[in-house]
């Protein structure tokens, strides 16, 4: 009978056998879509119901019979860096088919940098749960996570690392560079640098408009080498990224065919079974570590291998600060890239990109770490050839283990009273590296809002070698460490050429910026228990690159009855329920931001919630 509600349209197709035999129970370790059934409290009917609806969508038994992997879909018309997501989407599709398998994307949240509020980093843990919760919910035998702008990335494989399903990272990748005046420029390096510029009115308003139009001339991520090129490289380093994933141009074909090669590869995770807490050991973050260092990363790249290595049960407690200062000592810089160095993402693909760079540092890595393919990364590194690149062209700036752009430290771990559980810098970034070696007397900004009060003061009493400090500015005292800890240089010094000063915060800063700049401070200047939340204008601070040292000539006998004395104050607002303290205030407030100040850790911890880490609390 033609057109019969119960016919086939395909002719006779069956369920898969046992799918409906009620004798026999769903075996959910087969996979696709028997695993993780809906509650109806009858599996048969449940698995029944999920096809009714599946087939909705125009899907056969043949095709729900293959295993189905998960495209994470991180499209938003409010991140620009993601606005390639849906051609790369339709590529990864390509790569899952003609490997066997059925590709089904799902959204999560987005996240761009200059779209959040109050700053993206507030928003990465709450990206992780959705990413970890979806995975978990959905039927996917492997998940393709397409992220790309700074925080989704690290944010996607906290998600992924907790879920522990099949997974691997695709990016969207890095924007083209601009022009301007005959001189390339991109975002974000050239924005702030330019932004300064206007500052000190060593260019005028038609000028930076013009800038405007031209920073960020295509989709993609930041080109420099800022917190999502960071990330990026790093996800090659960890081996869940293939080589040339990390700097392919965002609108170039190439990207397309890295997607549609990694829709392939997440088929073959899932027939491998390799999960991320397989695929990453601790020999896996020391590689990112050491991949961090040589290309001179980002600083919140710190902040984000925290918070995955604490996720990991197996790896979290191993890895410390210490163990990125002590990388750092032996790994030189190698990437000439802005803010480092001079160049562009698109010129480091085109010198080798990662393939390239981690030929340099054979010696430096365990090689017997594995990649997302099931072989190590020695292996890979044998089987895939080096592009031929002219090594004197303009753009080569992939410098050999020989000859490195600085010798050795891009990022430091600094210590001391004024930062008893560490504080981050770039050093290979300082623009005065005499800073590196420095004591001043400190200026001290209570917040982002107090400084942007009194910065541009003229009666501001500051020096060129003074020491700028911004307080409160920490995971909880300003929800989510806003990158304001590039504090910017006073503009009556600014305008006499001052390019840099020592600057210390407990905030965070853009990968794309550069400067003298101590951040992440941990304990927050908020914590009662901060030494950099007693700190006052005129007390002595010493910054000592060479000893990692950070402190604030303060008696300890002084420090303690500064914190008396502000605990009482706290106290007595508190009572007379006035206080305006986040630390005290937090444990009254609803939603996502109270269950943000009430559950987020201190930057040297990467700034994850409690109850996420492998050392919280268990499913179980
Ligand atoms: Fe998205 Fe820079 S703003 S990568």
């Amino acid at each position: 009978m033609e057109n019969d509600a119960g016919s086939n349209t395909r002719g006779g197709e069956k369920p898969a056998p046992n799918d409906y035999d009620l004798n026999t129970p769903i075996d959910s370790s087969s996979g696709g879509m028997r695993q993780g059934l809906a509650s109806y409290g009858d599996a048969h009917f449940s698995l029944f119901l999920r096809k009714v609806f599946i087939k909705a969508m125009g899907y056969s038994e043949e095709s729900l019979s293959r295993p189905i992997i998960g495209i994470v879909n991180t499209y938003s018309s409010f991140n620009p860096c993601h606005a390639n997501v849906p051609q790369l989407i339709e590529a990864v599709k390509r790569g899952v088919h003609l490997a066997g398998g059925l590709a089904i994307d799902f959204p999560t949240i987005s996240i761009a940098e200059s779209f959040s509020s109050p700053t993206s980093m507030y928003l990465r843990n709450l990206m992780s749960m959705d990413t970890e919760e979806m995975i978990r919910a959905q039927p996917c035998d492997s998940v393709v996570l397409i992220g790309g702008c700074d925080k989704t990335t690290p944010a996607q494989l906290m998600g992924g690392l907790s879920a522990n399903k099949p997974a691997l990272s695709l990016v969207t990748g890095p924007m083209m560079p601009g022009s301007h005046k005959g001189e390339r420029i991109g975002a974000c390096t050239d924005c702030r640098n330019n932004w300064a510029k206007f500052r000190a009115g060593a260019i005028d308003i038609e000028e930076i408009s013009g800038i405007n139009e031209e920073l960020a001339p295509t989709a993609g991520t930041c080109g420099v080498m800022g917190t999502a090129s960071t990330m990026a490289c790093i996800l090659v380093g960890l081996g869940m990224m293939p080589f040339w994933g990390a700097t392919a141009p965002a609108v170039s074909s190439a990207r397309l065919r890295i997607a549609e090669e990694t829709g392939s590869l997440a088929v073959k995770m899932h027939e491998l079974k390799l999960k991320p807490q397989t695929v990453l050991t601790r020999k896996s973050f020391l590689n990112a570590i050491t991949v961090l260092q040589a290309i001179g990363g980002s600083t919140n790249a710190v902040v984000h291998l925290m918070a995955i290595i604490g996720r990991h049960p197996d790896v979290a407690g191993t890895i410390t600060l210490e163990t990125f200062d002590e990388i750092g000592r032996k790994t030189p810089l190698l990437v000439d890239l802005k803010p480092s160095g001079d160049n562009y993402m698109t010129d480091f693909h085109n010198s080798g990109g990662m393939r390239a760079l981690l030929e340099e540092l054979k010696p430096l890595l365990h090689l017997d770490a594995l990649t997302i393919k099931g072989n190590t990364l020695g292996e890979e590194l044998d089987s895939t050839p080096l592009k031929k690149v002219p090594r004197n062209i303009p753009t080569m700036v992939l410098r050999p283990l020989h000859d490195p752009l600085y010798e050795r430290s891009s990022l430091v771990v600094l210590k001391g009273n004024l930062a008893p559980n560490g504080c981050v810098m770039k050093a290979s970034a300082s623009k005065n590296r005499a800073l590196l070696k420095h004591t001043g007397r400190a200026v001290v900004f209570a917040g982002s809002a107090d400084m942007a009060n009194r910065i541009d003061d003229p009666n501001l009493e500051v020096e060129p070698d003074s020491v700028l400090i911004l307080q409160n500015i920490g995971p909880i005292g300003n929800p989510g460490m806003p990158e304001a800890g590039m504090i910017p240089i006073p503009r009556k010094l600014a305008a006499k050429g001052v390019q840099d000063m020592l600057r210390i915060s407990d905030g965070r800063m853009s990968g794309t910026a550069g400067g003298t700049i101590v951040l992440h401070v941990s304990p927050e200047a908020t914590d009662p228990s901060s030494v950099l939340g007693i700190v006052r204008t005129g007390d002595l601070v010493k910054c000592d690159l060479d000893q990692r040292l950070i402190h604030v000539d303060v008696s300890e006998e002084e420090i303690k009855r500064r914190q008396e004395e502000k605990r009482k104050t706290l106290e007595a607002e508190s009572e007379n329920n006035k206080s305006a303290d986040v630390w005290i205030a937090r444990k009254k407030l609803r939603g996502y931001r109270g269950l943000f100040m009430r559950s987020v850790q201190q930057a040297h911890s990467g700034a994850d919630f409690d109850f996420l880490t492998a050392a919280g609390p268990t499913d179980t």
